[in-house]
Parts: C-alpha cells; structure tokens; sequence
C-alpha cells in the first residue's frame, strides 16, 4: 500500500504543518520565526527567522550523535584505479581542515567561491567547508571551457576558486588548470586566489602568490588542530549558485537557501528515495549539476547515509559492468542515474551478461531522472535488475523531485513513461497557451501554482528582472516549468518536451541558443539556427543549420570543423556539438523568427504540420534535403 495519497492529502489540508512536521528532522540553531512568510521574495520564503548551518547537519551532528565511525563517502575512481572511504569522523577533519585553509584566504560568510572540479572526494570537501563558513559555493560541471568558466566568474565574483590540476575522461587527460588561468585572464573580476588540487596524473603549473596547494594546505591546518565551527546563518541565506542553461548564452545562476533546502532533501531521502541513516546512496552524476548537489553531497549526508562519489563513466571504465562492480563492491542500497547511462550500458550488454557476474543482494531500487525515461529503456532495467525502477522529474530551479513514486512511503504502481505523480508541495497543473486548464490526458504547458514548496529557487543571483520574467510572468500565479506535458486520469505527470530553446543531451541541459551565439560569432556565418535531434544513446544531439556571408566560398567541410571546434572551445566538450550544415536560407515565420520546431520535427520523421505564418514553405523542402544527404528525415516527402 502506498502511503502516497495520504501523506498528499495531508500536504494540501495544512502545507506549514507539514513542512513544520519535516523540519524536525533537521538542527536549527534558533528556530523559524515563522514556518512560511508569504510577504518574502516573490511567493513567499520558507522557515524565514531561522539560523542553522548546512555543513553541521551533514557531518558534524552524525559524529555528536555517535556515526564518527560509520562511512559517509566513499570515492570510486576506476580511471584512476583508487577507492578511498571517508568516516564521518574523517569527513569531518577534511571538511574543517579545509575550511580552515579558506579562511586564511579571507573567505567569510557571504562570500562567494567558485569550485571547478573533476569527480574527486574534494570536490565534495569543497562543497561542505563553503557551507561551514556560510560562504555560497558555485560549482561549474568540468566540462565546460574557459569561456563559460568566465562568464561565472564574472557574474558570482568569487573570492576564491577551488579547482584541481586535472580531471580524466576515461584514458583522456583533461587539464582543467590551463581553462582555469584562461577564464581568470578572460574575466573582469579576479579572485584573490586559488586552491588547487594537485593529482597524480596530471601536476600543473602554479601561479606564485595566487595559487596554493591544496594538499599542503589541507595538512598544515590539520596539524595545527585548526577546524573553524559552523557559522550560524539565516535559513533563507544563499547556500549555493548553480549556473543552468536558459535560452541565451548568459546562463541563469540558480539560487538555494540553506534551511528550506534541507527540509526538502531530508524529506526526499526519507520518503522518495526510501532510505534509512547507514544506508549507501549512490547518485551517478557529477558535482556540477543539480542531481550531483543534491544528491551525491546534501542529501545523502543529511539523512546519515554514505555517499558514492564515483569518477568513470557507465561503459568502458573498464566494461559495461562496472556500474554492478561499484553496487557490489559498495554495498549500494539505492542508485540514482540518468536513462542515458543505461542506454549506453545496454548497448554494450544487451543481454545484460555483467549484472549475473555481481552480488547486488543488497541494492534496492534504481532511480532515474533528468531526462525522460524512454519506456525501452526501462523495462530493459526492469527485467534484468528485477527490481523497482523509479522514473522522478525534477529541474535545477527545483533542487528535488517535481513528480515521483515515494518509495519511502510505499511506492504506487509504475505507469511506464510516466516520472509518477506531484510530490506533496507541488500543485502540479496543465495550462493550455492562454492559460486555461486543460482537460487530463490533454497535452500543454506544465506549471506550478504558487508558492513553491521548500528548496525551490528564491531568485536568480544577479537577474530579479529574469527571475520575474523567464519564470512567472507567462502564467500569473504559476511557476512555468517549460517543460510541455500531460496529467492522465488518474494523476500520473507525463513530460514530453520543452517549450523553450533548451535541449538535453545525455541528460545534460543545453542551450541551443548559447551554441547559436558562439556560431554567429564565426566571420563566415551569417545567421544559424540550432536544434536538438533525437539521438538513440544521448536523446537528443545538437544540429546546427548555418547560412555564410555573401561573397563567402562555399566549404562545408572546412566550416563545419571550424564550427565544431569553436563550440568546443567556447562552451566546451560538453555541448556534444558535432554537425554543422551549410543551407541557403533558414525557415522563418513572416515575422522573422526561425522555425526551429519545425526543423527538429522534419529531422525526427515527426508528424509536422505547414506553419501558417511561414514566410516561404519551399526553404522545408530544402531542409528536408540537406537532412536526408546527412541520414536524418527518412520519411519520403
Ligand atoms: N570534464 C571534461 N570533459 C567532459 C566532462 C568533464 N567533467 N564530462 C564530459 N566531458 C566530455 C566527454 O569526454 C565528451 O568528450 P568527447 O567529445 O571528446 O568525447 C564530451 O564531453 C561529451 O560528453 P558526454 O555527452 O557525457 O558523452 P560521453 O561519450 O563521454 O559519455 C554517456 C556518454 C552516456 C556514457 C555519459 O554521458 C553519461 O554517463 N551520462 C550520464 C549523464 C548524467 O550523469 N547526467 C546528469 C544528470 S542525472
Ligand atoms: P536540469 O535542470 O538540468 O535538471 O534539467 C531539467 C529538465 O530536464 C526538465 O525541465 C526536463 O525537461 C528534463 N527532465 C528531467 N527529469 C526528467 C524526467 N524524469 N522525465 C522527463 N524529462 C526530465
């Protein structure tokens, strides 16, 4: 029996007894003045009044309450070859050790730090010693280049950067300090200095009387005993910054409050993930999204469980097995991962051969989000895990699960290709584009009525004005997902596609409007557009449509590798950007927007239909072409 309906009904008859009730999970150092005060911020803040300190409720209360010797993270580096635990006990001489180190560079409560890092137990380190001094930390995904780096740098200011010298994709060596010394040179503000992990693998230079090395650092503080205490803060002060794609190439620094923010993870562990205080939580992501703060740092420490901070990738780290290695050898209750993970080990093990070769007796559940859970790909995990296999929809703007199936409370039947249904909090409705609700099982705007519940993003740092205008301003009184979607029946949420620029590539958020800019910025082009195509492993792959200057010669080859290369020079590895085709002209409406929509549909052999604002049909035909000449669009005309 799930105790879903009655744990939502209970969220809608009194949301602030509710959340109260969850509050006690967590350690405040004075309690909320109020539960919700609905005159803060925009709709409203949560748990306004109280202090507390997020570092003190993932590490330094587990060891007072007598977890010093239990595990608490656990780093998992086939490309390194190295497995390192940490008690909670030891995490917190890490944690306090280098927050020491931060001190001495002058970091204090407010403060912000930028910490560009591979999959390292450091990263996290990094993570919590911000939390403990009331610093906001902001960290950026490895695989974005120097340019993207700067643009952060530029707009959270940092006072310190935290990054190391390397970082290896599989036999690849990534140097992330050279990126790291071109962002500063590029960037009008400047960090007083960097904390730099120096690995093995790779040593990098250091900037004399800028760059400080970690590891001596780190030694020195524990040496003197130094360890700063917690730093009480407001529970609505910033934790952290998140920078995610919006629909320009100036991406949206998502902020998260500190005392909200636990409420919801703590809640979410307990009742959505299902897990107990011992048990091991796996998330295989990366620090530099929302499901690896959420879920490979905060949540599990919060609720007293040992995380996995693993450095590979699913396939080739060595094999497709190595995902059942790290469950086996870790003893993982619960992992959360993204589809595009397990359509890649699928590929390599369609029959599943490697799960057989391990001991998963302990492993539960397997959770996945960040992308829309193709139902092949589920009933593939289903059938050769023969375990539950929980699809949950969440965004950065978020920071937990929108929809879900709380297995903590009993899970209700899985409805495939459905993430289940509003997590309590959420009032999850579907609009039609002129705000009317829609009858279920109609497709149309997902949105959220206010107030947001607890952990949901107060602001953008920097941008009220976008905050407003990108989120609240389309749908008065609801949040707008851009997510479009439909609620059956029965109230299970399905997502089926974006209503906005922004694609996902192996459950990464992109935006095809940053690659756009970077393209045009090319001497050649004139104008591009760029939209995501349905890729069998990644979902979505970028494409790009490009028309040059008059009086340029044409060479598509030529200018597809420069392309290629830009967009990897400027945005990084990450954006996945690796075809670039030359047309005459570009689909518009008559006035002037391109139809990008329209080329994604032609692209996937979608049904489309003729835009009736089109400027000329005839450019869809040539679209048509140059698709079917680079083996998309196979559907005759
Ligand atoms: N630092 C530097 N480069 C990175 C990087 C990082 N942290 N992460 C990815 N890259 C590079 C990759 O090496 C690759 O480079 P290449 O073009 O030279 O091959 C490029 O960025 C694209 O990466 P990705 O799209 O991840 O492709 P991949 O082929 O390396 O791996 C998958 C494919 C499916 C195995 C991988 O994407 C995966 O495991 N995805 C899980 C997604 C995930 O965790 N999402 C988070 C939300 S839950
Ligand atoms: P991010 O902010 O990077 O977590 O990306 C959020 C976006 O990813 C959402 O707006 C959705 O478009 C997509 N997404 C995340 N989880 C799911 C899911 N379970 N099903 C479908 N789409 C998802």
């Amino acid at each position: 029996m799930s105790g879903y309906e009655q744990s939502y009904a209970a969220w809608r008859a009194d949301p602030e007894a509710y959340w109260a009730r969850a509050a006690q999970a967590i350690d405040w150092i004075r309690p909320a003045d109020k539960v919700f005060d609905p005159e803060m911020g925009k709709f409203g803040r949560w748990f306004a009044g109280a202090q507390c300190n997020t570092c003190w409720n993932c590490v330094d209360r587990h060891v007072q309450n007598g977890r010093g010797d239990q595990t608490a993270l656990i780093w998992d580096s086939p490309v390194t070859k190295s497995v390192r635990r940490y008690s909670f006990a030891q995490l917190l001489d890490e944690v306090g050790a280098l927050a020491a180190v931060m001190q001495d560079q002058g970091v204090t409560r407010g403060d912000r730090v930028i910490i560009y890092m591979p999959m390292v137990a450091e990263a996290v380190f990094a993570m919590l010693a911000c939390a403990r001094l009331g610093a906001v930390h902001s960290v950026v995904f490895g695989g974005f280049a120097a340019h993207e780096l700067s643009a952060r740098i530029d707009d959270a200011t940092p006072k310190l950067v935290i990054s190391a010298s390397c970082g290896l994709e599989n036999t690849r060596i990534v140097e992330y300090k050279p990126l790291l010394d071109q962002a500063i040179a590029d960037a009008t503000h400047k960090p007083a200095s960097c904390v730099i992990l120096q690995r093995e693998a790779h040593r990098c230079e250091m900037v004399t009387g800028r760059d400080v090395d970690m590891a001596e650092a780190v030694a020195q503080a524990k040496e003197q005993g130094r360890r700063p205490d917690c730093v009480p803060v407001e529970a609505t002060d910033p934790l952290y910054i998140l920078y995610t794609s919006g629909t320009t190439g100036q991406p949206k620094g998502v902020v998260r409050d500190n005392g909200s923010h636990m409420v919801a993870l703590h809640w979410a562990m307990e009742n959505h993930y299902g897990t107990r205080p011992g048990d091991v939580f796996w998330a295989a992501s990366d620090v530099g999204w929302v499901v690896g703060h959420s879920y490979i740092c905060y949540g599990p420490l919060l609720q007293g469980c040992a995380t996995v901070v693993f450095e590979g990738k699913p396939v080739g780290c060595p094999d497709a097995g190595v995902f059942w290695r790290v469950i086996q050898d870790h003893k993982v209750n619960a992992l959360f991962a993204a589809p595009t993970a397990f359509r890649a080990i699928r590929k390599e093990d369609p029959q599943g051969e490697q799960i057989g070769k391990y001991d998963l007796s302990q492993f539960r559940t397997l959770f996945l989000a960040g992308e829309r859970s193709d139902p092949d790909t589920v009933k593939w995990a289903q059938s050769k895990l023969d375990r539950p296999v929980i699809d949950h929809w969440w965004q950065t703007e978020t920071g937990w699960a929108i929809s879900g199936n709380p297995v903590g409370l009993g899970a209700f039947p899985i409805r495939l290709g459905s993430p289940g249904k509003p997590m309590p909090g959420y009032d999850v409705q579907v609009l039609d584009d002129d705000g009317h609700p829609v009858a279920p099982g109609t497709l149309g705007n997902i949105v959220l009525k206010l107030p947001l519940p607890p952990s949901c993003f107060p602001t953008l740092w920097n941008a009220p004005e976008r905050y407003q205008s990108a989120y609240f301003d389309e749908f008065p009184g609801y949040y707008a997902t851009s997510d479009a979607g439909i609620i059956d029946e029965d109230g299970y949420v399905f997502i089926m596609a974006r209503t906005d620029d922004i694609i996902n590539v192996a459950g990464h958020r992109l935006s095809t409007g940053a690659m756009e800019e970077v393209i045009t910025s090319h001497p050649d082009i004139a104008e591009c557009a760029v939209v995501g195509v349905a890729d069998a492993l990644k979902g979505q792959m970028p494409v790009g449509f490009y028309v040059t200057n008059s009086g340029v010669q044409p060479d598509p080859e030529r200018l597809e590798r420069e392309l290629v290369a830009l967009v990897r020079q400027e945005i990084g590895p990450v954006a996945a950007f690796k075809t670039a085709i030359e047309v005459e002209r570009l689909p518009k409406t008559r006035s002037g927007k391109v139809l990008r929509g329209t080329i994604q549909k032609i692209a996937d052999d979608q049904p489309w239909k003729m835009p009736a604002a089109i400027d000329d049909p005839a450019i869809l035909q040539e679209i048509k072409a140059v698709l079917q000449n680079r083996g998309y669009a196979h559907q005759p005309a």
